[in-house]
């Protein structure tokens, strides 16, 4: 399957002199959750957009498809990023396709494993402060204005341009728009993206009425939910360790204008989805990505309005599981191991 840019040029800002710099992102599956839908009843179907299975393993591949082309097209000689880990690591990958150095700047201590080794197996200059994402936004901000290094975080509009193809292959799949979009919420840039894909369609009459937009931050970095920056977040969903959302406006706009809301997920919500979507679906996605489903059961767990009786539901998973392996086999202590032969084997299966 092409990548973005190739299928979605003519709804994209690119014209045939971009140097396109891509690596067959997007076209993700739009996986049906039996389970889930169990659970949410009334005949409701819920689906997962499942982004971890882009090429870097998260939904970045999408915006930074057309900011890397883009920064190329203007002569950039440099890409910036501050990252809670998996934009740095999109970028760290287009930064070497595109052959450009690229500089990440990452909270020390609270950036998942396989993130970093991305970026660092991709040849970027890891930069760890210590100070939260937050803080390291504003810092590269700065230095990209002064230094004439590209910004590739999602303040770049062109990442929200191509991260809005999400909503085009949804209702592509679905033949028509969800009822309810639910997604995890950091930096904003996603739920803005997503809604601006929404809002595209119906304005071309391709939708009749677009999904209510669910937003979904963790409780200890929920400054959208407080109406407040919160100055030290704090989730094991380190992704979403935000406490100051750079698109904060755009989730607003996107809630207010299709009639949805942004909540708050308790860590252990967000753990118990994220065991859920691996153990009941099969689909092994990161903590931050759960927080969507989490924040799904949450409403239907409250008798809040989810989605009518018939109706669908997508969950966005944002990222894979194996991003963060640390965190997956935390608390589990492997057995001893035991002799190879068969009768060894049969009785550590524990059949009789
Ligand atoms: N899920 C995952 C796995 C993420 O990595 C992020 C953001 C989000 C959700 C939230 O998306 O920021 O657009 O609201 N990660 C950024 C990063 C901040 O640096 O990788 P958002």
């Amino acid at each position: 399957m092409a990548g973005l840019i190739e299928r979605f040029s003519h709804r994209l800002p690119v014209s045939p002199e971009t140097p396109v710099i891509s690596l067959e992102e997007g076209s993700t599956p739009l996986i049906p959750a039996p389970a889930l839908s169990q659970t949410i009843g009334e005949d409701r179907q819920v689906y997962l957009k499942f982004e971890g299975l882009n090429p870097t393993g998260s939904f970045k591949d999408r915006g930074m498809t057309v900011a890397v082309s883009k920064a190329m097209e203007e002569g950039s000689r440099g890409l910036i990023c501050a990252s809670t880990g998996n934009t740095s690591a999109s970028a760290a990958a287009y930064a070497a396709r595109a052959g450009v150095p690229c500089w990440v700047v990452l909270p020390a201590g609270k950036v998942a494993t396989g993130k970093l080794a991305q970026a660092i197996i991709h040849g970027a200059r890891v930069i760890p402060i210590d100070g939260n994402f937050d803080i390291a936004l504003q810092r590269v901000i700065e230095i990209s204005n002064s230094e004439g290094i590209t910004l590739v975080n999602s303040v770049n509009p062109y990442r929200i341009e191509g991260q809005k193809t999400v909503s085009f292959e949804i209702i592509d799949e679905l033949g028509h728009a969800p009822d309810s979009h639910f997604l995890p919420v950091g930096n904003a840039g996603n739920i803005t993206a997503a809604w601006r894909g929404y809002s595209e369609e119906l304005e071309s009459n391709r939708i009749p009425i677009p999904p209510r937009m669910m937003g979904c931050q963790a409780a200890g970095s929920a400054p959208i939910v407080s109406g407040s920056v919160v100055e030290n977040p704090e989730t094991i969903a380190t992704a979403i360790r935000i406490g100051n959302p750079a698109s904060w406006q755009g989730a607003l706009q996107a809630v207010e204008q299709s009639n949805g809301t942004i909540l708050a997920v308790e860590d252990e919500e967000i753990l118990a989805a994220y065991h859920h979507l691996a153990s009941r679906e099969g689909v092994f996605c990161e903590p931050a990505s759960a927080a969507s489903v989490a924040g799904l059961l949450k409403r239907f767990h409250a008798g809040l309005e989810i989605c009518p009786a018939g109706g669908t539901i997508v969950c966005t998973l944002t990222g894979n599981g194996l991003k963060d392996p640390d965190l997956a086999v935390a608390g589990t202590i492997l057995p001893d191991p035991v002799d190879a032969d068969l009768d060894s084997l049969r009785k550590a299966m524990d059949l009789s």
